[in-house]
């Protein structure tokens, strides 16, 4: 397996492009399955998720033209509706074609997704609300199997707000027999781009970033072009490489406004950040305070980012505390951070770091993709030598990561397998 090695201690400057976001890119290209007609879809970023979805698509029976960040996309030759485990088993989101093979072809069968590093992440949320939309569901030798011969619109509340629940429900609210309303729906940018999506195929869609989102059914859909919208956690992981290093990096081609909880917490940390419409400077502070976190679904500060902070705050001074309240288990990292002489305690769903401290260069462990994006960051500021191994948890989601750093000075390599020597762990 790939490794990526790092010389940490260089301040990182200039200027990254930021990529597609993974999360908008996923239900977007799953929501192609909803019509015939060819969909072009622009600013993918180049990780594996999104190569798995098109490989989906493609099992599926759709026509994929994939190629570098944009797709070409025609799902009216569909000629499967089963998502076999083979594919889901590498990436969750593959249960995001569920909505559309039901609502487009009257059943689908997708292999139940597992538990993960970060919790057990069930889907029964999906599952209850396609049911009230007329579906038969039921559970089969660790498959999904959904029918329905059309969805009727239905009143829907979530228990809690779920970012790919809520995609797979709008998207098959989008054909069916009357108007569907979600409510406590989840209101990441992400929903939005996919509804702006579906909206310019024929969608009736209102209330796309609220939580209470109305889908009134239509026949059918077409096809359209789309540029997805830049992704928000690597943009925020960049600015974290900035501040952790003590660098100055400009980020061009993000949204700043689907970060503001982010800025506000770097800011708070003390770093100095100059904000345009498209564009990040940050300038960081010679030194980082301490502050409090708490993860919360959007506009409330990310869990993707949650790893990231946690490996920034080894090096502010006094106690932080930063609470997860999204997932369960998702504090896969403090351990590895710990070998790099991170002072972090786990009380509960609460890891309660003491800084600063000096990190230095370590073997670690990547457990799960955000995981993996804090010990690069930690290892861009550790003195040494840092080896990350399971570096396809990065792959699925950062196009390029290792370029993008040392474009911005970074030491940063990745040794092939084979090429790599024997690893301590
Ligand atoms: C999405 C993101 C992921 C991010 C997460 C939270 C994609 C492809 N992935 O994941 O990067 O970390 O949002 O921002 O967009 N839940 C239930 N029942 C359900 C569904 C969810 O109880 O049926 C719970 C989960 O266990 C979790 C919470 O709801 O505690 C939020 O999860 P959810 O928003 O569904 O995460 P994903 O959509 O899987």
């Amino acid at each position: 397996m790939d490794r990526i090695v790092i010389t940490g201690g260089i301040p990182l400057h200039g200027e990254v492009e930021i990529s597609g976001a993974k999360n908008a890119a996923l239900p977007i290209l799953a929501s192609t399955i909803l019509s015939g007609g060819e969909c072009v879809i622009t600013n993918l970023p180049r990780v594996v998720d999104v190569l798995t979805m098109g490989k989906l698509l493609g099992i599926l029976g759709a026509k994929v033209q994939h190629e570098g960040n944009r797709a070409v996309i025609d799902a009216g030759t569909i000629s499967s509706t089963q998502a076999p485990y083979d594919l889901v088993k590498t990436m969750r989101a593959s249960v995001l074609v569920l909505g559309p093979l039901l609502a487009r072809w009257g059943e689908a069968t997708v292999s139940m997704p597992g538990g993960c590093a970060i919790g057990s992440r069930p889907v029964n949320l999906h599952l209850a609300g396609l049911a009230k939309m007329g579906a038969e569901v039921s559970m089969e030798h660790g498959y999904i199997r959904a029918k329905a011969k059309r969805l009727r619109g239905a009143q829907i509340y979530c228990d809690t707000p779920t970012v790919t629940g809520t995609e797979n429900l709008m998207m098959a609210a989008s054909l069916a027999e009357g108007t569907t309303v979600i409510e406590n729906a989840a209101k990441e940018p992400e929903i939005v781009d996919l509804a702006n999506f579906l909206v310019k195929r024929g969608a009736r869609i209102v209330g796309a970033g609220t939580d209470v989102i109305t889908i009134e059914g239509v026949r059918e859909l077409h096809g359209s072009d789309h540029d997805v919208i830049p992704d928000r956690i690597e943009t925020g992981t960049y600015l974290v490489a900035g501040a952790i290093t003590r660098g100055a990096v400009t980020l061009n081609r993000c949204r700043p406004n689907h970060l503001d909880a982010l800025l506000m917490k770097l800011r708070e940390a003390g770093v100095e950040l100059k904000v345009e419409q498209d564009r990040i400077h940050l300038n960081a502070a010679s030194r980082l305070k301490g502050i409090d976190i708490r993860t919360l679904p959007y506009p409330g500060f990310p869990t993707d980012m949650q790893a990231q902070m946690v490996a920034l705050m080894t090096a502010a001074e006094g106690t932080s505390v930063i609470t997860e309240t999204v997932f369960e288990s998702r504090f896969m990292h403090v351990e590895e951070l710990r070998r790099m002489g991170a002072e972090i305690k786990i009380e509960g769903t609460r890891a309660v770091v003491t800084g600063p401290t000096k990190l230095t260069g370590a073997p670690v462990m990547a457990s799960d993709l955000r995981a993996s994006a804090g010990l690069v960051l930690a290892g861009l500021a550790a003195e040494g030598t840092t080896e990350i191994l399971r570096v396809y948890h990065l792959d699925r989601g950062y196009e390029r990561m290792e370029e993008k750093l040392r474009g911005l000075g970074a030491t940063i390599a990745r040794q092939k397998e084979g090429a790599a020597q024997a690893g301590t762990r």
